[in-house]
């Protein structure tokens, strides 16, 4: 299998990794938004027990991207649409593009014919993984891997084929007719820890406290709702459950909203709480609870960036 993975992160450098020490790939490589920029080719990585490893990255370039099979997308949701128009001028038709992002909607926005060209697939991840500097990683939590086709048409046992390939490189990797149901419950994970924590600049586990349970109610019920309209069915309580076990299972971590706003960078808000809200307008059901949070993490970007530039002076507003 050729495979390119999209996106120099955390989770890209993770996947490059493993897929760089397993037999899996015949020809592997790495296409960096940077690489034009990079002197260095070399990466660094520290395994879950501690074990530092070094590695050389062989970036992709056209000629990658025409004969690649899979292409691994570990890059932020804003960031599909023009990603894979990038890579539409070169890339073969029915290649497989595995979706790694947070949040939902982005195929919606993509043209049509963008979206019949690939076999398209979801992958979820809760590995946990910190970008400490460019091309310096760390595996800070092993985690399992779902994944399931979301768009085009694939014989099963080829599915089958391209988990065990995953499997063999980052376990565990299972596969899912019904991902959309998963990808639901990751959202609902995203929706309550991401903007809590960007906001109250917080660690996942404090998510727990007594003061949020109001507001995590709401925000899920409201994505309940929602979800209802669409056709899938997801039960309240076990998402609240669900939602504590991810907090106090990353108790010390940074989300990856909170990393964002704290670099004053984009953040996946729009697919988040934005998506709830955009969808509560398409079905007519109201999400305050949504809809603010999606705001307020908007303005409070807005805000830190005039704040570092020295054009605002008032304080953090949550
Ligand atoms: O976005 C994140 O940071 C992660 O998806 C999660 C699960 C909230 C853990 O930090």
């Amino acid at each position: 299998m050729n495979i390119i993975v999209v996106g120099q992160g955390a989770m890209g450098l993770l996947w490059y990794h493993h897929l760089a020490i397993s037999t899996v790939a015949t020809n592997l490589s790495l296409l960096a938004s940077t690489q034009h920029n990079l002197a260095d080719d070399n990466y660094h990585f520290i395994d879950s027990h501690g074990i530092p490893y070094q590695g050389k990255i062989n970036y992709a370039y056209d000629e990658q991207i025409k004969n690649a099979d899979v292409i691994l997308l570990c890059v932020k949701s804003f960031q599909i649409g023009s990603t894979l128009k990038q890579i539409a001028q070169h890339s073969k038709a029915n290649t497989s593009i595995i979706l790694a992002h947070n949040g939902m909607g982005t195929l919606t926005e993509l043209p049509k014919e963008l979206i019949n060209k690939y076999n398209i697939y979801a992958l979820l991840t809760t590995h946990g993984c910190l970008r400490k500097s460019s091309l310096n990683i760390t595996h800070t939590g092993i985690g399992i891997t779902d994944i399931g086709l979301v768009s085009g048409c694939v014989e099963l046992t080829e599915q089958q084929a391209l988990t065990y390939q995953l499997n063999q490189a980052l376990p565990s990797v299972n596969l899912h007719k019904n991902i959309i149901e998963k990808q639901w419950q990751k959202l609902a994970v995203n929706c309550v820890i991401n903007p809590i924590t960007a906001l109250h600049d917080i660690d996942n586990g404090q998510v727990n406290n007594t003061i949020f349970t109001g507001q995590i109610e709401k925000v899920l019920t409201e994505l309940v709702l929602v979800a209802k309209s669409e056709g899938i069915y997801l039960n309240i309580a076990l998402l609240i459950k669900t939602v504590r076990q991810v907090a106090a299972a990353t108790a010390k971590n940074c989300s990856s909203m909170r990393c964002d706003v704290l670099a004053h960078k984009q953040t996946e808000i729009n697919y988040i709480n934005g998506y709830i809200h955009k969808l509560g307008i398409k079905h007519k059901i109201a999400t305050p609870e949504n809809t603010q949070l999606w705001q307020t993490v908007l303005r409070q970007v807005s805000f830190d960036k005039l704040r570092t530039n020295g054009e605002y002076k008032g304080k953090r507003r949550v």
